[in-house]
């Protein structure tokens, strides 16, 4: 019998603090106004100093696994993605996590591909299942770009916010419960456009997100919404047979940019930019847990996610969701 790779559960983490455009009005030259009409976004969460992006991603984790009806020693592999990892070079985020959880001598490590993380922890969580060697794979999208972001550059650290999103990828023989098709894609030529420019340990001053908005802006929407027309088209699925389309949430008038594009409806269309911000990594799957906790998202529901973010990369993926309540 052919066997397919499955969402099993969904989770996420949210820090305590809340910070409001009001906020940020008192600290920089900002307003609530301008950042709502430019992005959407009205909050964002930030971690407290003592809490590294591993804690954030412990807390999602352990609440996936629960949902999947699994106990840690079921967990296979642990993959993180993160721009904003506990050390710069080593350990990964993935093992502090896994060591965390109770989870050894299993395979973990983190993949860097900023906004569009979940995404390709999908495509690499579906290929290891799908190669018949793992069971359940935990996934983690976990941010602490605060700790990142040059809170003197108006235009890059209104957009941000920390926090984490977790899933277990696990089997199914039903396709219609499966990670139907993920596409992922990268084009290193404009590195430059979304960075961290340290390039060695020793550029201390280097060391803050920086990003071209406007040129990102302009190439996410382009090319978002040719990668989700794909993988519609490929699939022989039509817009109308989404119970919710999932982007990154980066900015709403991206988000909406496509969602018209394809046609779809509000009530299709997940937002939680405007209260999380943008918070790379974590961002789909954060949107996913909303849906999920919210009791409209039930198991043989198909959602389209997509992203784009840093290196650049971007992605799109058709899930069947096979969670339970
Ligand atoms: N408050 C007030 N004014 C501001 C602020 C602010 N926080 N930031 C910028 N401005 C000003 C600028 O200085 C500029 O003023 P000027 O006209 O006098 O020069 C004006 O607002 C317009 O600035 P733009 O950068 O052109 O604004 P834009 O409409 O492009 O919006 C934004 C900026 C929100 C960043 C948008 O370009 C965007 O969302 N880009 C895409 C982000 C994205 O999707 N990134 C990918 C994922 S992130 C990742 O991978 C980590």
């Amino acid at each position: 019998m052919k066997m397919y790779a499955a969402l099993k559960s969904i989770a996420s983490y949210v820090p305590k603090n809340q910070v409001t455009n009001f906020d940020l009005e008192k600290q920089i030259d900002t307003s609530h106004e301008w950042i709502v009409e430019r992005t959407g976004i009205s909050s964002r969460f930030f971690a407290s100093k003592d809490e590294n992006t591993s804690d954030l991603a412990v807390k999602a984790g352990k609440i996936a696994i629960q949902r999947a009806g699994l106990k840690h020693q079921d967990i296979d592999m642990v993959i993180v993605a993160t721009l904003s990892p506990d050390y710069l070079t080593m350990p990964s985020t993935a093992c502090l996590v896994a060591a965390k959880l109770g989870i050894i001598n299993k395979p973990a490590f983190d993949i860097s591909t900023a906004c569009t993380g979940f995404i390709y922890l999908l495509s690499i969580a579906k290929a290891f299942i799908e190669s018949g060697g793992y069971n359940n794979i935990l996934i983690i999208g976990a941010e602490k770009i605060s700790s990142i972001l040059d809170f003197s550059d108006r235009t890059t650290c209104v957009l941000f916010g920390d926090g984490a999103g977790a899933a277990i990828v696990g089997r199914t023989n039903e396709k219609k419960k499966s990670i139907l098709d993920v596409h992922i894609a990268a084009d290193g030529n404009y590195s430059n456009l979304l960075c961290t420019p340290r390039n060695t340990l020793q550029d201390q001053a280097k060391q803050f997100l920086q990003m071209k908005g406007n040129e990102v802006f302009k190439l996410a929407v382009k090319t978002l919404a040719s990668d989700v027309e794909n993988i519609l088209q490929k699939n022989h699925i039509t817009p109308q047979e989404i119970k919710y389309f999932i982007p990154h949430q980066a900015n709403l008038r991206i988000i909406n940019a496509v969602g018209n594009r394809l046609n779809f409806q509000d009530e299709q269309i997940v937002l939680t930019v405007q209260k999380y911000g943008n918070t790379s990594a974590a961002s789909i799957p954060m949107a996913i847990n909303d849906v999920y906790e919210s009791g409209k998202l039930d198991s043989g529901d198909l959602i389209l996610l997509d992203a784009f973010g840093g290196g650049l990369t971007w992605g799109s993926a058709l899930v069947y969701f096979d969670g339970r309540r």
